[in-house]
């Protein structure tokens, strides 16, 4: 097991918006979050690198690097956590005014202080794999949307994690962009990258993922294989947000 987590919870105010998960992430497997909007995706999301910071709940990574939410937790072990996975969200979020490598070279730059040649040579290794080796001097409104995202997953790799979260990165593209995003993350399951990814692309989560969950209103209501949790789920709630989606008038 790559990262154990217990029991954890996060709320926003009075409203809770996790409320007690347990989750296990394998090493070099691909775990994909399934649900309605408002359940807690992005959320757990955060909290496992810490952009958000848990109420409470244990983490246990293979290493034997722990952290427990209710006791106190420093500064350096939020970076530790954090440097440990890299995002890749659902608006890109790149740099408006860097090229493509640009946003690439940035954090090993200024967060790693990596050495520049270095760096830049990686940077180009990783555009090329996802496909953009021609287009590593253009800035992000000369791209596409799936090209800017594919940048986007170049640069969540760029910082070496050895976890990869994936936030509906294919939920703000045009339909006919989607399969491009997909492949680059098809690929990296390929070489066995420990990766969560929360998606509504039913078909592709059942063809990239080693373990599908089901969540809703902060809890995990079903998990296990992707043909069973797709396919034959066991829960009322599954079943129904399934229809819906496949479905949608
Ligand atoms: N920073 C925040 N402050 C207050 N409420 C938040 C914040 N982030 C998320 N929420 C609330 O938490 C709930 C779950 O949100 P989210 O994790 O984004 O769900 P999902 O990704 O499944 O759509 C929602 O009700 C949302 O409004
Ligand atoms: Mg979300």
């Amino acid at each position: 097991m790559y990262l154990s987590v217990k029991g954890l919870a996060k709320s926003f105010g009075e409203q809770k918006v996790l409320k007690n998960i347990d989750v296990g992430i394998e090493k070099g497997k691909v775990l994909s979050i399934i649900g309605p909007s408002g359940s807690g995706k992005t959320t757990l999301l955060r909290c496992l690198n810490a952009l958000e910071q848990p109420n409470s709940g244990i983490y246990s990574f293979e290493d034997g690097f722990k952290l427990d939410f209710e006791q106190k937790i420093t500064k350096q072990d939020i970076l530790r956590l954090r440097r440990k996975s890299g995002m890749v969200f659902q608006s890109y979020n790149l740099f408006p005014h860097k090229t493509a490598i640009e946003n690439v070279t940035e954090g090993p730059y200024i967060v790693q202080k990596r050495n520049k040649a270095e760096v830049k040579e990686h940077a180009e290794g990783l555009l090329e794999k996802v496909g953009l080796k021609d287009k590593l001097n253009l800035y992000p409104h000369q791209l596409s949307g799936g090209q800017q995202q594919r940048v986007g997953i170049a640069r969540a790799l760029a910082m070496e994690p050895e976890l990869m979260l994936f936030d509906e990165p294919t939920s703000a593209l045009d339909p006919e962009l989607i399969g491009e995003v997909l492949k680059v993350i098809k690929d990296l399951a390929k070489e066995n990258w420990t990766m969560v990814i929360v998606t509504h692309e039913l078909q592709f989560a059942e063809e990239v993922s080693d373990e599908v969950l089901f969540m809703d209103g902060g809890y995990i209501v079903e998990q296990g294989h992707p043909k069973e949790v797709l396919r034959a789920p066991k829960e009322e709630r599954t079943k129904q947000f399934l229809q819906r989606i496949l479905n949608p008038l």
